[in-house]
C-alpha cells in the first residue's frame, strides 16, 4: 500500500520521470521532448486539449510486434486462438507468427493506397485477423474503427459513412454458440444502405471463416465483383516484412463509436503516445502481469476492453493471451472454465453480467474443471453486485484469487479505478483506488470537436465529466453507483435511451416512444421502452414483437428491448418535457407501491394511471 501510495504520488508529481521512464521502455522513432501532459480542460480558456510525450514518433505494430520479436520473443505464444465449437479446434500463434501477418496485410492496404490518416472499418469475429487488422492498421498509421459484429446493418452502415471509411474488413460468416452470424451478408446490406445515403464503399476485405470447413453451409452472402476480395487472396503476393510509419505522439490510432445521452453515436478518437502508455502501465500494475503468465480476456475487440486489453495492452507487455470465438454457454455453462483449464489461464478478466449469468448454473460447471492455475481475476463494464463479487472469489478463484474490479470508459482507453491487488484490500462492489494519474484519453471526438467539449467539459469548469455517480467511503475507496445520465448499462454494454427511442420511432405505428432502464438480475439493467402509437393504431400485444424486431434490426441484438409498455400518454410537464423519473418508477418491479413524488407539475396528471392499467407485469 505504501508503495502504492508513492508510485501514486510520483504519478501525479513528477510525471516527466515517472511516465518518461517507463515510455523509454518502448522504441521511439524520434524520442519526445517533453512527457507532459500539457493541456487545458478549461472551456473558459480556449480549446480543451490535450497531449503527451509532444515530439516524439512512434508506432504500436512496432511496439506490440517488432520489438518483442527482436527482444528474443519472437517464438513466444501470442495468442492461443480457441474456436467457438469443439470439434473446429485451436491455434497457436506466435509473435513472429502475428508480426508477418500483420506485415503482409499491411502490405496489402498499402497496395489497395491506404494511406495514413485514412480511416478502415473493421467488422470481424474474435479471429486472429481481428487483432491483426488493427495491428496493420496502426502500422501503416491508418485509423481502424472496429465495429462489433453485433451491430446491425444500419449501425454498421452509419459508421462507415461518419468514419467515411471506404474500406472495410469482414468475414463471411462466424457460428456464435449454435447460430451463425451473417457478417458479410450485414457488411453487404450496410454498403447498400450507405450508397443510397451517397456514401460508397469501395473494396470490401472478406475472411474466409466458414468457407472450405464443414460449416460452409451456414455461410450465405452475395458476392460484388470489383468490390469484394477474399483475405487471404487480398495478401497473397505481399511481403512479410513492412516499415512502419512513424506516428507523432498526438496522430490518430484509432475510433471506437460509444452512446451518449443525445444524438447518435460518436466515434471518441484515439491518438498514439498516450494510449500506448495506458495501455501498457494498466496491464502491467492492474493484472501484475508476469512474463509466465496466461491471460485471458473474454471481451471482444468490437468494445473498448477488447481494444485495451487484448489487442494493445497485452502485446506491449509481450503476454501470452487466449483469444476466445465463442460464446461462454457453449457448447455448455462451462465453457470458459474449460478454457481456463485448457491454457492454463493465470489471469482472467470478465464481465459482471456473464459472472451472473453463470452464477445461475450453479458451483458445479465451475468446480468440475480444474481452475488452480488462477490468480488474478478481474471484471469490467458495470458496477459488480456483491454476491456476484463473492460468488465469483469463492467458487472462480477457489478463494485464492484477487479481485480487480475496473472502472474505466471508451473515452479514458484504460482503467481509471480500480485495485492494484495484493496491495490493498478489496470490499466486494468497490473499485477500490484510482490508478495512477498518467496518459491514455480519447482527444477528440472525430469530426465534432465542439460535442467532445460539450459532451465532457460543460458540467464541471476544468474538468472531466464521466457521466457517471460515485460515492467515496471513509478510507478513500470508490463505490461507482452508476450513470447519471440517458445511458442506460445493458450486459456491460452502453446505450442511449435516445438511440432506442429514435429506432422506435422509425417504425411506421409508433408516434413516441420514451426509454428507461430498469434493475434486471442478469444483465444488470434492461431495457423498458414507453411507446404511444399513431391516432388510430390498436395498442395490441401482437405488435411488441415487431417493435422489438425493429429495434434489434435497427441498432443490435444486445440493444433488444426487455419489455415494451403502451403508453397511451406519457408523464410530461406543461411544458412537454418528458418526467423520466416517474417512468422508472413506473418500471420497477414494486411499481404500484413506488411514491413516484412529485406529480403535480404533470400535464395531465392521469396518464399516470393509463400507465399502470397497461403496465406489462400487471397481475
Ligand atoms: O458507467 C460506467 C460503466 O461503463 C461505462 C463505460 O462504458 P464503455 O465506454 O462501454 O466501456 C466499458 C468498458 C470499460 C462507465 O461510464 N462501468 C465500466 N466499468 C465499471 C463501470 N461501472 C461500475 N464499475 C465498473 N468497474
Amino acid at each position: 500500500m505504501e508503495e502504492y501510495q508513492a508510485m501514486y504520488k510520483a504519478s501525479l508529481e513528477d510525471p516527466e520521470k515517472f511516465w518518461g521512464d517507463m515510455a523509454r521502455e518502448f522504441y521511439w522513432k524520434t524520442p519526445f521532448e517533453k512527457v507532459g501532459p500539457t493541456y487545458n480542460f478549461d472551456r473558459t480558456k480556449g480549446d480543451v486539449s490535450i497531449r503527451w510525450f509532444e515530439g516524439g514518433a512512434t508506432n504500436l505494430s512496432y511496439n506490440c510486434l517488432d520489438r518483442n520479436v527482436e527482444q528474443g520473443f519472437g517464438s513466444k505464444t501470442a495468442i492461443y486462438y480457441e474456436c467457438n465449437d469443439l470439434d473446429d479446434g485451436h491455434a497457436a500463434y506466435s509473435y513472429s507468427d502475428v508480426l508477418r501477418m500483420v506485415c503482409k496485410l499491411a502490405n496489402a492496404l498499402k497496395a489497395e493506397g491506404v494511406q495514413k490518416g485514412d480511416r478502415l472499418s473493421v467488422y470481424l469475429p474474435m479471429i486472429v485477423e481481428l487483432p491483426a487488422s488493427m495491428l496493420a492498421c496502426a502500422r501503416i498509421g491508418a485509423v481502424h474503427s472496429v465495429v462489433f459484429g453485433g451491430f446491425s446493418a444500419e449501425s454498421l452502415a452509419g459508421r462507415l459513412q461518419d468514419a467515411q471509411s471506404s474500406l472495410v474488413i469482414t468475414a463471411d460468416a462466424v457460428m456464435r454458440g449454435a447460430k451463425p452470424v451473417q457478417l458479410k451478408a450485414i457488411t453487404d446490406k450496410a454498403c447498400e444502405i450507405a450508397a443510397k445515403d451517397g456514401f460508397n464503399v469501395q473494396r470490401v476485405v472478406c475472411v474466409a471463416r466458414l468457407k472450405d470447413t464443414p460449416r460452409a453451409g451456414q455461410a450465405q452472402h452475395g458476392w460484388v465483383s470489383g468490390r469484394d476480395v477474399w483475405y487471404s487472396d487480398f495478401v497473397a503476393a505481399q511481403a512479410e516484412e513492412c516499415e512502419c510509419e512513424w506516428m507523432d505522439s498526438e496522430a490518430p490510432l484509432f475510433m471506437l463509436y460509444t452512446s451518449g445521452s443525445t444524438g447518435k453515436p460518436k466515434g471518441v478518437l484515439h491518438t498514439t503516445g498516450g494510449y500506448m502508455l495506458g495501455a501498457f502501465a494498466t496491464t502491467k500494475y492492474t493484472f501484475d502481469y508476469h512474463p509466465e503468465d496466461v491471460y485471458f480476456c473474454t471481451a471482444d475487440c468490437g468494445w473498448i476492453t477488447g481494444h485495451s486489453y487484448v489487442t494493445y495492452g497485452p502485446m506491449l507487455n509481450t503476454a501470452t493471451q487466449v483469444l476466445f470465438e465463442g460464446v461462454p454457454t457453449h457448447p455448455d455453462v462451462d465453457r470458459f472454465w474449460k478454457v481456463c483449464e485448457k491454457y492454463k489461464v493465470s489471469i482472467f478478466y470478465t464481465a459482471p453480467t456473464a459472472i451472473r449469468a453463470l452464477m445461475k448454473s450453479g458451483d458445479a460447471p465451475v468446480t468440475r474443471n480444474d481452475l488452480s492455475s488462477l490468480r488474478l481475476l478481474g471484471t469490467v463494464g458495470e458496477p459488480i453486485n456483491p454476491e456476484a463479487w463473492r460468488w465469483y472469489y469463492r467458487v472462480v478463484g477457489g478463494g485464492h484469487c484477487a479481485i480487480a474490479d475496473t472502472y474505466w470508459q471508451t473515452e479514458t482507453g484504460s482503467h481509471l479505478i480500480t485495485p492494484l491487488v495484493g496491495a490493498m484490500d478489496c470490499k466486494p462492489g468497490s473499485a477500490v483506488l484510482p490508478f495512477f494519474g498518467g496518459p491514455g484519453g480519447g482527444g477528440t471526438v472525430y469530426g465534432d470537436h465542439k460535442r467532445f467539449e460539450e459532451t465532457y467539459f460543460s458540467q464541471f469548469n476544468g474538468c472531466y465529466f464521466t457521466g457517471d455517480g460515485c460515492k467515496r467511503d471513509k478510507d478513500g475507496f470508490y463505490w461507482l453507483t452508476g450513470r447519471m445520465d440517458d445511458v442506460i448499462n445493458v450486459s456491460g454494454h452502453r446505450i442511449g435511451t435516445a438511440e432506442v427511442e429514435s429506432a422506435l420511432v422509425a417504425h411506421a405505428k409508433v408516434a413516441e416512444a420514451a426509454v428507461v432502464g430498469f434493475p434486471h438480475d442478469i444483465k444488470g439493467e434492461g431495457i423498458w421502452c414507453y411507446v404511444t402509437l399513431n391516432e388510430g393504431e390498436a395498442y395490441e400485444d401482437s405488435l411488441k414483437a415487431d417493435l422489438k424486431k425493429q429495434v434489434r434490426e435497427v441498432i443490435g441484438a444486445f440493444a433488444m428491448p426487455d419489455e415494451i409498455h403502451w403508453a397511451p400518454g406519457l408523464p410530461k410537464t406543461r411544458s412537454g418535457k418528458i418526467m423520466r423519473r416517474v417512468l422508472r418508477k413506473l418500471a420497477l418491479p414494486d411499481y404500484e407501491t413506488q411514491d413516484l413524488g412529485d406529480t403535480s407539475t404533470l400535464a395531465d396528471p392521469s396518464v399516470v394511471d393509463v400507465l399502470k392499467s397497461y403496465h406489462p407485469r400487471k397481475k
